[in-house]
Protein backbone atom coordinates (compact mmCIF):
# COMPACT_ATOMS: atom_id res chain seq x y z
CA UNK A 1 0.00 0.00 0.00
CA UNK A 2 1.16 3.28 -0.55
CA UNK A 3 1.47 6.07 2.11
CA UNK A 4 -1.44 7.91 -0.76
CA UNK A 5 -3.42 5.48 -0.30
CA UNK A 6 -3.12 5.15 3.64
CA UNK A 7 -3.94 8.77 4.23
CA UNK A 8 -6.67 8.75 1.36
CA UNK A 9 -9.87 9.51 2.38
CA UNK A 10 -13.17 6.82 1.97
CA UNK A 11 -14.35 8.38 -1.29
CA UNK A 12 -10.88 8.00 -2.64
CA UNK A 13 -9.75 4.99 -2.11
CA UNK A 14 -10.18 2.64 -4.62
CA UNK A 15 -13.61 0.55 -5.34
CA UNK A 16 -12.58 -3.32 -5.08
CA UNK A 17 -16.17 -4.14 -7.11
CA UNK A 18 -18.88 -2.28 -9.13
CA UNK A 19 -19.67 -3.48 -13.06
CA UNK A 20 -16.12 -2.89 -14.24
CA UNK A 21 -13.38 -4.54 -11.33
CA UNK A 22 -16.64 -7.63 -11.48
CA UNK A 23 -16.32 -7.84 -15.41
CA UNK A 24 -12.60 -9.40 -15.14
CA UNK A 25 -11.55 -9.64 -11.24
CA UNK A 26 -9.13 -12.28 -11.53
CA UNK A 27 -7.00 -9.78 -14.29
CA UNK A 28 -7.34 -6.93 -10.98
CA UNK A 29 -6.41 -9.38 -8.65
CA UNK A 30 -3.51 -10.36 -10.08
CA UNK A 31 -2.68 -7.06 -10.53
CA UNK A 32 -3.01 -6.45 -6.77
CA UNK A 33 -1.15 -9.57 -5.83
CA UNK A 34 2.12 -7.83 -7.92
CA UNK A 35 1.82 -4.75 -6.15
CA UNK A 36 1.36 -5.75 -2.49
CA UNK A 37 -0.73 -8.72 -0.03
CA UNK A 38 -2.87 -6.53 1.31
CA UNK A 39 -4.62 -3.05 0.42
CA UNK A 40 -7.02 -1.00 1.35
CA UNK A 41 -10.55 -0.19 -0.18
CA UNK A 42 -14.29 0.74 -0.73
CA UNK A 43 -17.21 -1.28 -2.15
CA UNK A 44 -20.08 0.40 -3.48
CA UNK A 45 -22.07 0.14 -0.39
CA UNK A 46 -20.13 1.95 1.04
CA UNK A 47 -17.71 -0.38 3.17
CA UNK A 48 -14.46 0.56 3.86
CA UNK A 49 -11.51 -1.82 5.11
CA UNK A 50 -8.48 -3.30 4.38
CA UNK A 51 -8.63 -6.01 1.68
CA UNK A 52 -6.14 -9.85 1.84
CA UNK A 53 -5.58 -10.54 -1.74
CA UNK A 54 -2.26 -12.74 -1.13
CA UNK A 55 -2.88 -16.38 -0.37
CA UNK A 56 -0.71 -16.96 2.55
CA UNK A 57 -1.81 -13.94 4.71
CA UNK A 58 -5.36 -15.27 3.50
CA UNK A 59 -5.30 -17.98 5.69
CA UNK A 60 -3.14 -16.06 8.28
CA UNK A 61 -6.28 -13.22 8.07
CA UNK A 62 -9.04 -16.32 8.64
CA UNK A 63 -7.83 -17.46 12.13
CA UNK A 64 -6.17 -14.85 13.33
CA UNK A 65 -8.01 -14.67 16.99
CA UNK A 66 -7.31 -10.69 16.44
CA UNK A 67 -9.59 -10.78 13.90
CA UNK A 68 -13.44 -10.95 15.47
CA UNK A 69 -16.74 -11.08 14.03
CA UNK A 70 -18.93 -10.12 16.36
CA UNK A 71 -18.14 -6.31 16.95
CA UNK A 72 -19.86 -6.49 20.38
CA UNK A 73 -17.40 -9.44 21.71
CA UNK A 74 -14.18 -7.71 20.57
CA UNK A 75 -15.31 -4.49 22.68
CA UNK A 76 -16.20 -2.22 19.90
CA UNK A 77 -19.83 -1.35 20.26
CA UNK A 78 -22.23 -2.46 22.54
CA UNK A 79 -24.89 -5.30 22.26
CA UNK A 80 -27.88 -2.39 22.20
CA UNK A 81 -26.09 -0.27 18.97
CA UNK A 82 -25.04 -3.77 17.37
CA UNK A 83 -28.37 -5.18 17.25
CA UNK A 84 -30.52 -2.09 15.92
CA UNK A 85 -28.51 -2.18 12.36
CA UNK A 86 -27.30 -5.25 12.22
CA UNK A 87 -30.02 -7.27 10.14
CA UNK A 88 -27.69 -10.37 9.76
CA UNK A 89 -26.89 -11.08 13.15
CA UNK A 90 -27.41 -13.51 15.51
CA UNK A 91 -26.07 -16.72 14.00
CA UNK A 92 -22.96 -18.45 13.98
CA UNK A 93 -21.23 -16.62 10.87
CA UNK A 94 -21.26 -13.43 12.65
CA UNK A 95 -20.38 -14.98 15.77
CA UNK A 96 -16.98 -16.00 17.46
CA UNK A 97 -16.71 -18.58 20.31
CA UNK A 98 -18.15 -19.56 22.61
CA UNK A 99 -21.55 -18.32 20.69
CA UNK A 100 -19.95 -19.64 17.20
CA UNK A 101 -19.58 -23.22 18.96
CA UNK A 102 -22.84 -23.71 20.68
CA UNK A 103 -24.54 -22.49 17.43
CA UNK A 104 -23.04 -24.01 15.24
CA UNK A 105 -23.41 -26.93 16.75
CA UNK A 106 -26.88 -26.75 16.74
CA UNK A 107 -27.68 -27.26 13.00
CA UNK A 108 -24.18 -29.16 12.39
CA UNK A 109 -25.84 -32.85 12.00
CA UNK A 110 -28.24 -31.53 9.38
CA UNK A 111 -25.62 -31.06 7.19
CA UNK A 112 -22.33 -33.72 7.27
CA UNK A 113 -21.46 -35.67 4.73
CA UNK A 114 -23.26 -38.58 5.70
CA UNK A 115 -26.63 -36.54 5.40
CA UNK A 116 -25.37 -34.90 1.87
CA UNK A 117 -24.96 -38.45 0.54
CA UNK A 118 -28.81 -39.11 1.78
CA UNK A 119 -29.75 -35.98 -0.20
CA UNK A 120 -28.17 -37.06 -3.46
CA UNK A 121 -31.40 -38.82 -4.95
CA UNK A 122 -33.27 -36.24 -4.68
CA UNK A 123 -30.79 -33.45 -5.67
CA UNK A 124 -30.77 -36.07 -8.45
CA UNK A 125 -34.69 -35.91 -8.97
CA UNK A 126 -34.95 -31.68 -9.25
CA UNK A 127 -32.13 -31.66 -12.01
CA UNK A 128 -34.26 -34.19 -13.70
CA UNK A 129 -37.72 -31.89 -13.29
CA UNK A 130 -35.82 -28.65 -14.28
CA UNK A 131 -34.15 -30.33 -17.26
CA UNK A 132 -37.70 -32.45 -18.43
CA UNK A 133 -39.11 -28.72 -18.50
CA UNK A 134 -36.16 -27.43 -20.37
CA UNK A 135 -35.15 -29.29 -22.57
CA UNK A 136 -38.06 -29.83 -25.28
CA UNK A 137 -37.61 -25.63 -25.53
CA UNK A 138 -34.95 -25.64 -27.62
CA UNK A 139 -33.67 -22.30 -26.00
CA UNK A 140 -33.24 -21.08 -21.89
CA UNK A 141 -31.67 -18.80 -19.49
CA UNK A 142 -29.84 -21.52 -17.30
CA UNK A 143 -29.29 -18.86 -14.63
CA UNK A 144 -33.05 -18.33 -14.77
CA UNK A 145 -34.39 -21.81 -15.34
CA UNK A 146 -32.06 -24.13 -13.48
CA UNK A 147 -28.66 -22.32 -11.91
CA UNK A 148 -31.32 -19.97 -9.34
CA UNK A 149 -33.53 -22.50 -8.83
CA UNK A 150 -31.97 -26.07 -7.67
CA UNK A 151 -30.13 -24.97 -4.98
CA UNK A 152 -33.53 -23.00 -3.60
CA UNK A 153 -35.40 -25.75 -3.90
CA UNK A 154 -33.02 -28.12 -2.41
CA UNK A 155 -32.58 -25.65 1.30
CA UNK A 156 -36.48 -25.07 1.10
CA UNK A 157 -37.00 -28.46 1.31
CA UNK A 158 -34.60 -29.11 3.69
CA UNK A 159 -35.82 -26.39 5.99
CA UNK A 160 -39.46 -26.81 5.62
CA UNK A 161 -40.48 -23.58 3.16
CA UNK A 162 -43.25 -23.95 0.94
CA UNK A 163 -43.15 -24.20 -2.51
CA UNK A 164 -45.73 -20.89 -3.18
CA UNK A 165 -43.40 -18.62 -1.24
CA UNK A 166 -40.37 -19.36 -2.66
CA UNK A 167 -39.67 -17.13 -5.57
CA UNK A 168 -40.89 -14.33 -3.14
CA UNK A 169 -38.11 -15.65 -1.29
CA UNK A 170 -35.12 -15.95 -3.47
CA UNK A 171 -36.16 -12.25 -4.58
CA UNK A 172 -35.75 -10.87 -1.04
CA UNK A 173 -32.39 -12.64 -0.20
CA UNK A 174 -31.20 -11.54 -3.92
CA UNK A 175 -32.53 -7.75 -2.95
CA UNK A 176 -31.01 -8.40 0.81
CA UNK A 177 -27.66 -9.45 -0.73
CA UNK A 178 -27.33 -6.20 -2.65
CA UNK A 179 -27.67 -8.06 -5.68
CA UNK A 180 -30.48 -5.99 -7.89
CA UNK A 181 -29.37 -2.96 -8.78
CA UNK A 182 -31.31 -0.28 -7.16
CA UNK A 183 -32.96 -1.99 -4.68
CA UNK A 184 -32.62 -1.61 -1.09
CA UNK A 185 -30.78 -4.36 0.54
CA UNK A 186 -31.53 -3.23 3.86
CA UNK A 187 -35.58 -3.53 2.72
CA UNK A 188 -34.98 -7.22 1.26
CA UNK A 189 -33.42 -8.29 4.63
CA UNK A 190 -36.44 -6.78 6.55
CA UNK A 191 -38.87 -8.80 4.23
CA UNK A 192 -37.17 -11.41 4.37
CA UNK A 193 -36.48 -11.92 8.36
CA UNK A 194 -40.15 -10.64 8.54
CA UNK A 195 -41.45 -13.66 6.46
CA UNK A 196 -39.40 -16.17 8.25
CA UNK A 197 -40.35 -15.13 11.54
CA UNK A 198 -44.15 -15.65 10.52
CA UNK A 199 -42.91 -18.97 9.09
CA UNK A 200 -40.66 -20.38 12.50
CA UNK A 201 -44.52 -19.26 14.44
CA UNK A 202 -46.13 -21.67 12.11
CA UNK A 203 -43.95 -24.54 12.51
CA UNK A 204 -43.79 -24.09 16.11
CA UNK A 205 -48.28 -24.38 16.07
CA UNK A 206 -47.94 -27.20 13.11
CA UNK A 207 -44.69 -28.90 13.36
CA UNK A 208 -42.91 -30.81 9.90
CA UNK A 209 -39.79 -32.89 10.03
CA UNK A 210 -37.72 -30.11 8.42
CA UNK A 211 -34.69 -28.15 10.16
CA UNK A 212 -37.22 -24.58 10.69
CA UNK A 213 -39.35 -27.24 12.97
CA UNK A 214 -36.31 -28.65 14.69
CA UNK A 215 -34.69 -25.81 15.21
CA UNK A 216 -38.24 -24.14 16.77
CA UNK A 217 -38.38 -26.96 19.47
CA UNK A 218 -34.69 -26.31 20.01
CA UNK A 219 -35.78 -22.83 21.18
CA UNK A 220 -39.05 -24.38 22.99
CA UNK A 221 -37.47 -27.01 24.73
CA UNK A 222 -33.99 -26.67 25.87
CA UNK A 223 -34.58 -23.17 27.07
CA UNK A 224 -31.03 -20.78 27.07
CA UNK A 225 -29.47 -23.12 24.15
CA UNK A 226 -31.04 -20.77 21.43
CA UNK A 227 -32.39 -17.46 21.80
CA UNK A 228 -35.48 -16.14 19.54
CA UNK A 229 -33.12 -13.73 17.83
CA UNK A 230 -30.44 -16.69 17.39
CA UNK A 231 -33.67 -18.71 15.68
CA UNK A 232 -34.28 -16.33 13.44
CA UNK A 233 -30.64 -15.49 12.72
CA UNK A 234 -29.92 -18.88 12.04
CA UNK A 235 -32.79 -19.61 9.95
CA UNK A 236 -31.65 -16.50 8.28
CA UNK A 237 -27.92 -17.25 7.23
CA UNK A 238 -29.68 -20.53 6.42
CA UNK A 239 -31.20 -19.62 3.44
CA UNK A 240 -28.74 -17.10 2.66
CA UNK A 241 -25.49 -19.27 2.47
CA UNK A 242 -27.46 -22.47 2.09
CA UNK A 243 -28.17 -21.22 -2.51
CA UNK A 244 -27.12 -17.83 -3.70
CA UNK A 245 -23.61 -19.50 -3.22
CA UNK A 246 -24.46 -22.75 -4.76
CA UNK A 247 -26.27 -20.77 -7.48
CA UNK A 248 -22.89 -19.03 -8.51
CA UNK A 249 -20.92 -22.44 -8.14
CA UNK A 250 -23.34 -23.78 -10.91
CA UNK A 251 -23.34 -20.45 -13.11
CA UNK A 252 -19.84 -20.14 -13.22
CA UNK A 253 -18.82 -23.62 -14.07
CA UNK A 254 -21.18 -23.40 -16.74
CA UNK A 255 -20.35 -20.23 -17.81
CA UNK A 256 -16.42 -21.47 -17.92
CA UNK A 257 -17.36 -24.61 -19.94
CA UNK A 258 -19.88 -23.10 -22.04
CA UNK A 259 -16.89 -20.69 -23.34
CA UNK A 260 -14.59 -23.19 -23.81
CA UNK A 261 -16.47 -26.40 -24.87
CA UNK A 262 -13.40 -28.38 -25.26
CA UNK A 263 -13.06 -28.75 -21.40
CA UNK A 264 -17.25 -30.00 -21.33
CA UNK A 265 -16.63 -32.50 -23.92
CA UNK A 266 -13.95 -33.47 -21.54
CA UNK A 267 -16.14 -34.07 -18.81
CA UNK A 268 -18.70 -35.89 -21.17
CA UNK A 269 -16.21 -38.07 -22.13
CA UNK A 270 -15.65 -39.22 -18.70
CA UNK A 271 -18.35 -38.14 -16.02
CA UNK A 272 -16.02 -39.65 -13.15
CA UNK A 273 -14.09 -36.36 -13.37
CA UNK A 274 -16.72 -34.33 -11.93
CA UNK A 275 -15.92 -34.49 -8.43
CA UNK A 276 -12.59 -33.33 -9.26
CA UNK A 277 -14.03 -30.83 -11.70
CA UNK A 278 -15.85 -28.93 -8.96
CA UNK A 279 -13.23 -28.19 -6.90
CA UNK A 280 -11.22 -26.93 -9.99
CA UNK A 281 -14.73 -24.66 -10.70
CA UNK A 282 -14.41 -23.53 -7.42
CA UNK A 283 -10.68 -22.79 -7.06
CA UNK A 284 -11.07 -20.89 -10.81
CA UNK A 285 -13.97 -18.79 -9.96
CA UNK A 286 -14.43 -18.27 -6.05
CA UNK A 287 -18.84 -17.61 -6.18
CA UNK A 288 -18.02 -16.09 -2.66
CA UNK A 289 -15.63 -13.58 -4.18
CA UNK A 290 -14.75 -11.81 -0.32
CA UNK A 291 -15.62 -13.29 2.85
CA UNK A 292 -18.05 -10.82 5.28
CA UNK A 293 -15.78 -8.97 7.39
CA UNK A 294 -13.79 -9.51 10.70
CA UNK A 295 -13.12 -6.57 13.01
CA UNK A 296 -9.78 -6.10 14.21
CA UNK A 297 -10.50 -6.20 18.59
CA UNK A 298 -6.60 -5.47 19.02
CA UNK A 299 -3.80 -3.45 16.80
CA UNK A 300 -2.75 -6.38 13.92
CA UNK A 301 -0.09 -6.68 11.84
CA UNK A 302 -0.95 -8.70 8.68
CA UNK A 303 0.86 -8.85 5.34
CA UNK A 304 3.18 -5.88 6.76
CA UNK A 305 0.44 -3.76 7.40
CA UNK A 306 -0.47 -2.30 11.12
CA UNK A 307 -4.70 -2.96 11.08
CA UNK A 308 -6.21 -0.63 13.69
CA UNK A 309 -8.31 -1.58 16.47
CA UNK A 310 -11.89 -1.72 14.55
CA UNK A 311 -10.56 -1.76 11.08
CA UNK A 312 -12.79 -4.36 9.14
CA UNK A 313 -10.88 -6.95 6.91
CA UNK A 314 -12.09 -8.97 3.97
CA UNK A 315 -9.97 -11.41 2.47
CA UNK A 316 -10.77 -11.90 -1.50
CA UNK A 317 -10.90 -15.48 -1.72
CA UNK A 318 -10.99 -15.81 -5.33
CA UNK A 319 -7.40 -13.98 -5.39
CA UNK A 320 -6.08 -15.97 -2.68
CA UNK A 321 -7.35 -19.29 -4.89
CA UNK A 322 -5.32 -17.99 -7.79
CA UNK A 323 -2.45 -16.62 -6.11
CA UNK A 324 -2.09 -20.01 -4.43
CA UNK A 325 -2.01 -21.94 -7.48
CA UNK A 326 1.10 -23.30 -9.64
CA UNK A 327 0.91 -22.14 -13.53
CA UNK A 328 -1.49 -19.43 -14.62
CA UNK A 329 -4.31 -19.65 -11.74
CA UNK A 330 -6.46 -18.30 -14.40
CA UNK A 331 -6.50 -21.17 -16.61
CA UNK A 332 -9.61 -23.55 -15.98
CA UNK A 333 -8.13 -27.45 -16.22
CA UNK A 334 -11.44 -29.66 -15.34
CA UNK A 335 -8.43 -32.38 -15.67
CA UNK A 336 -6.40 -30.46 -12.15
CA UNK A 337 -6.24 -33.44 -9.66
CA UNK A 338 -5.52 -31.64 -6.83
CA UNK A 339 -7.08 -28.06 -7.30
CA UNK A 340 -6.56 -26.44 -3.76
CA UNK A 341 -8.51 -23.61 -2.76
CA UNK A 342 -10.13 -21.12 0.37
CA UNK A 343 -13.80 -21.04 -1.57
CA UNK A 344 -15.08 -22.11 1.55
CA UNK A 345 -12.73 -20.63 4.10
CA UNK A 346 -10.62 -21.54 6.30
CA UNK A 347 -10.43 -22.30 10.27
CA UNK A 348 -13.47 -22.42 12.44
CA UNK A 349 -16.29 -20.89 10.17
CA UNK A 350 -15.34 -23.06 7.35
CA UNK A 351 -18.72 -23.60 5.20
CA UNK A 352 -20.99 -26.09 7.22
CA UNK A 353 -22.66 -26.73 3.58
CA UNK A 354 -19.50 -27.72 1.97
CA UNK A 355 -20.21 -31.43 1.39
CA UNK A 356 -24.03 -30.12 0.62
CA UNK A 357 -22.75 -27.85 -2.07
CA UNK A 358 -20.36 -30.54 -3.84
CA UNK A 359 -23.14 -33.22 -3.81
CA UNK A 360 -25.33 -29.87 -5.94
CA UNK A 361 -22.22 -29.38 -8.16
CA UNK A 362 -21.50 -32.49 -8.67
CA UNK A 363 -25.30 -33.69 -9.98
CA UNK A 364 -26.56 -30.15 -11.16
CA UNK A 365 -23.47 -30.43 -13.83
CA UNK A 366 -23.67 -33.84 -14.35
CA UNK A 367 -27.03 -33.60 -15.02
CA UNK A 368 -26.63 -30.33 -17.66
CA UNK A 369 -24.08 -31.77 -19.47
CA UNK A 370 -25.82 -34.90 -20.35
CA UNK A 371 -29.40 -33.70 -20.96
CA UNK A 372 -28.17 -30.76 -23.06
CA UNK A 373 -24.62 -32.33 -25.20
CA UNK A 374 -24.87 -29.75 -27.61
CA UNK A 375 -25.72 -26.38 -25.38
CA UNK A 376 -24.44 -23.08 -26.70
CA UNK A 377 -24.23 -19.39 -25.62
CA UNK A 378 -27.26 -18.00 -27.57
CA UNK A 379 -24.61 -14.87 -27.93
CA UNK A 380 -21.31 -15.56 -27.74
CA UNK A 381 -19.70 -12.94 -28.98
CA UNK A 382 -21.21 -11.15 -25.58
CA UNK A 383 -19.52 -11.02 -22.58
CA UNK A 384 -21.39 -12.74 -19.60
CA UNK A 385 -23.45 -10.22 -17.71
CA UNK A 386 -22.07 -10.61 -14.02
CA UNK A 387 -23.27 -9.88 -10.36
CA UNK A 388 -22.59 -5.72 -10.50
CA UNK A 389 -21.23 -5.72 -6.63
CA UNK A 390 -21.16 -7.50 -3.54
CA UNK A 391 -19.44 -10.14 -2.27
CA UNK A 392 -20.55 -12.65 -4.67
CA UNK A 393 -19.23 -13.63 -8.13
CA UNK A 394 -21.46 -15.10 -10.62
CA UNK A 395 -23.32 -14.74 -13.68
CA UNK A 396 -27.04 -13.01 -13.65
CA UNK A 397 -28.27 -14.58 -17.02
CA UNK A 398 -26.81 -17.19 -19.31
CA UNK A 399 -29.02 -17.36 -22.68
CA UNK A 400 -28.66 -20.84 -24.26
CA UNK A 401 -30.00 -23.07 -27.62
CA UNK A 402 -29.69 -26.73 -28.11
CA UNK A 403 -31.35 -29.55 -29.94
CA UNK A 404 -34.74 -29.47 -28.42
CA UNK A 405 -35.47 -33.11 -27.06
C1 LIG B 1 -20.55 -23.39 -3.53
C2 LIG B 1 -21.30 -23.10 -2.50
C3 LIG B 1 -20.80 -22.47 -1.24
C4 LIG B 1 -19.72 -21.65 -1.04
C5 LIG B 1 -18.69 -21.18 -2.06
C6 LIG B 1 -19.72 -21.29 0.37
C7 LIG B 1 -18.76 -20.49 0.97
C8 LIG B 1 -18.67 -20.23 2.31
C9 LIG B 1 -17.63 -19.48 2.94
C10 LIG B 1 -16.45 -18.81 2.22
C11 LIG B 1 -17.87 -19.45 4.28
C12 LIG B 1 -16.99 -18.80 5.36
C13 LIG B 1 -17.15 -17.31 5.42
C14 LIG B 1 -16.23 -16.66 6.43
O1 LIG B 1 -15.25 -17.26 6.90
O2 LIG B 1 -16.47 -15.48 6.75
C15 LIG B 1 -19.09 -20.19 4.49
C16 LIG B 1 -19.69 -20.37 5.71
C17 LIG B 1 -20.92 -20.98 5.85
N1 LIG B 1 -21.65 -21.64 4.88
FE1 LIG B 1 -21.18 -21.86 2.96
N2 LIG B 1 -20.79 -21.87 0.98
C18 LIG B 1 -21.47 -22.60 0.04
C19 LIG B 1 -22.62 -23.36 0.24
C20 LIG B 1 -23.27 -23.48 1.42
C21 LIG B 1 -24.46 -24.28 1.62
C22 LIG B 1 -25.17 -25.14 0.57
C23 LIG B 1 -24.81 -24.13 2.92
C24 LIG B 1 -25.99 -24.81 3.55
C25 LIG B 1 -26.70 -24.38 4.49
C26 LIG B 1 -23.83 -23.23 3.54
C27 LIG B 1 -23.82 -22.83 4.85
C28 LIG B 1 -22.81 -22.12 5.46
C29 LIG B 1 -22.82 -21.76 6.86
C30 LIG B 1 -23.91 -22.10 7.86
C31 LIG B 1 -21.63 -21.04 7.11
C32 LIG B 1 -21.17 -20.44 8.43
C33 LIG B 1 -20.21 -21.40 9.10
C34 LIG B 1 -19.63 -20.83 10.38
O3 LIG B 1 -19.64 -19.61 10.58
O4 LIG B 1 -19.16 -21.65 11.20
N3 LIG B 1 -22.91 -22.87 2.60
N4 LIG B 1 -19.56 -20.66 3.28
Amino acid sequence: MTDQDRAAPPEDLPLFDGPEFKADSPARFAELRRKAPVHRARFADGFTGWVVVDPAVAREALTHPGLMKDPVRAGLVSRQEYSRDALFSGNMLTADPPDHTRLRKLVAGAFTPRSAVRLRPRIQEICDELLDGIAPLGEADLVESYTRVLPMTVISELLGVPEERRADFQHWSNQGLGNIPGADSAEGMVLLRRYLAELLEEKRRDPDDALLSALSRVRDEDDGRLSDDELLGTSVLLVIAGHETTVNLLGNALDALLRDPAQADLLRADPDLLPGAVEEFLRHDAPVEFTPGRFAAEDVRLGGELIRRGDVVTVALGSANHGASPGDGAVLDVTRRDARHLSFGHGIHYCLGAPLARAEGEIGLRSVLERLPDMELAAPQQPTPRLPAGIMRGPTSLPVRFTPR
